[in-house]
């Protein structure tokens, strides 16, 4: 058996199944869950229908590299995107399909990291963070290395914090903005200066960037990885690769569609990789992604509806919890009174309300966890359940804490 299995952490979920266990939450309260980050809005239907459309397809395997049409349109659509010169993005060798970015995150570490460097092991990550950088580290034989991101820090790594000593050290940094669950946005600043390290100090940078189509002002729109290293002149995006997830920014998590972008010298090893790994992504799905890449009108509107809801649960919820707005993603990463497990485990046990304690995203470190204290609300649910969700927040924190 490979001992680094025994290495991974059980899942948030497995964690919040154990502190509900035994709780039996009020029947006539209706059960709302807004804690895991799956997007509930209701799919485009010119997704849902070009699926139907090309189920034909399923006598044939799919190929790694996918469709050229589908990797134009998504290459084509991170140019719009992030203002990046038309045609900078190469279909032919720096797009490459993936079954949500969840797998490819995880096994792009496995592709990339070499473990003979053993003077140079660290994977860098964000915490707290999405816990799959952690599997993908400590599966690939490296040894994570956490960037613990506080209020003092803006909910986000401070690059200049970290020394140059395990800057050397280090062979991937995984990179999440806009942030889950802090919902914070590195500035295109921060991502120029983090690329010029990872020029000095001989690592990748594997940028998550799959909330990059939620955001809270329609003025400032998240800055992104590839857009950073084409304005250093860095045209081939070298040691920068980026993933983009159709799952949030169309709201279809179940088609389980991704793409990965930049640094072709590490791409072409990757897609090498990935022959092997064996996770092509249907036809159909190819079919679908690309028209789904095309639109953007779905996209306005799907964030719309964020937006909507987060103007209407902040000012409820302010006068009651230490919140702030967060500039991107679909998360609410406020304080509580008191430890964090107890809150969620009493707000289920009497609202049926489900929200995620902080320190079960966070590791503890020198300095503590960063999420111990804090709880991750996810606005996935439709706008008046997220409502009446908030309307119970505010009611057990009232019959609970002192207000
Ligand atoms: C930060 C982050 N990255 C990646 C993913 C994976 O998304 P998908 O595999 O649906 O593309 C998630 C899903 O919740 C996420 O929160």
């Amino acid at each position: 058996m490979n001992p680094y299995i025994d290495t991974l952490q059980p899942y948030p979920f497995e964690l919040l199944k154990t502190l509900h266990s035994g709780i039996n939450p009020p029947s006539n309260l209706s059960p709302i869950s807004l804690s895991i980050g799956e997007p509930r809005h209701r799919p485009p239907a010119f997704i849902v229908e070009a699926l139907k459309q090309e189920l034909s397809g399923l006598n044939t395997y799919p190929t790694v590299i996918g469709s050229w049409e589908l990797r134009s349109a998504a290459a084509r659509q991170l140019e719009r995107r992030y203002g990046i010169s038309e045609g900078r993005i190469s279909a032919d060798n720096m797009v490459l399909p993936v079954t949500g970015t969840r797998e490819a995150l995880y096994s792009f570490a496995h592709a990339m990291f070499d473990t003979n460097a053993t003077h140079k092991n660290l994977v860098l990550m964000p915490n707290p963070g999405y816990q799959i950088y952690e599997g993908a580290a400590l599966l690939s034989g490296a040894q994570p290395y956490r960037l613990d991101t506080w209020q003092r820090t803006g909910f986000k790594p401070n690059f200049k914090e970290v020394p140059p000593t395990i800057w050397d050290r280090c062979q991937i940094l995984y990179l999440c903005s806009p942030g889950n669950p802090t919902g914070a946005v590195h500035t295109l600043d921060e991502l120029k200066s983090v690329i010029e390290l990872a020029h000095r100090h001989n690592f990748i940078i594997a940028a998550d960037e799959c909330y990059a189509d939620i955001y809270q002002n329609e003025a400032l729109p998240p800055a992104g990885c590839l857009a950073a290293a084409e304005s250093l002149g860095l045209s081939r995006f070298d040691r920068v690769v980026v993933f983009h997830s159709l799952s949030k920014r169309s709201s279809v998590p179940g088609l389980r569609s991704g793409i990965v972008a930049g640094d072709p010298a590490l791409l072409t090893k990757y897609r090498l990789y990935r022959t092997y790994h064996g996770c092509a992504m249907p036809t159909y799905v190819q079919a679908a992604s690309r028209l789904a890449w095309e639109d953007t009108a779905h996209v306005l509107e799907n964030r719309a509806r964020y937006q909507a809801k987060f103007a209407t649960v902040l000012p409820l919820l302010a006068p009651y919890l230490e919140i702030a707005s967060p500039d991107a993603g679909f998360y609410l990463w406020p304080m509580v009174e008191g430890d964090d497990t107890l809150f969620a485990r009493s707000l289920y046990e009497q609202q049926n309300v489900v929200v995620l304690p902080g320190s079960f995203m966070a590791r503890t470190g020198p300095n503590g966890n960063p999420g111990q204290g804090r709880i991750r609300i996810s606005l996935v649910a439709e706008h008046e359940e997220c409502l009446i969700a908030t309307q119970r927040i505010v009611n057990f924190i009232k019959d609970n804490y002192h207000v």
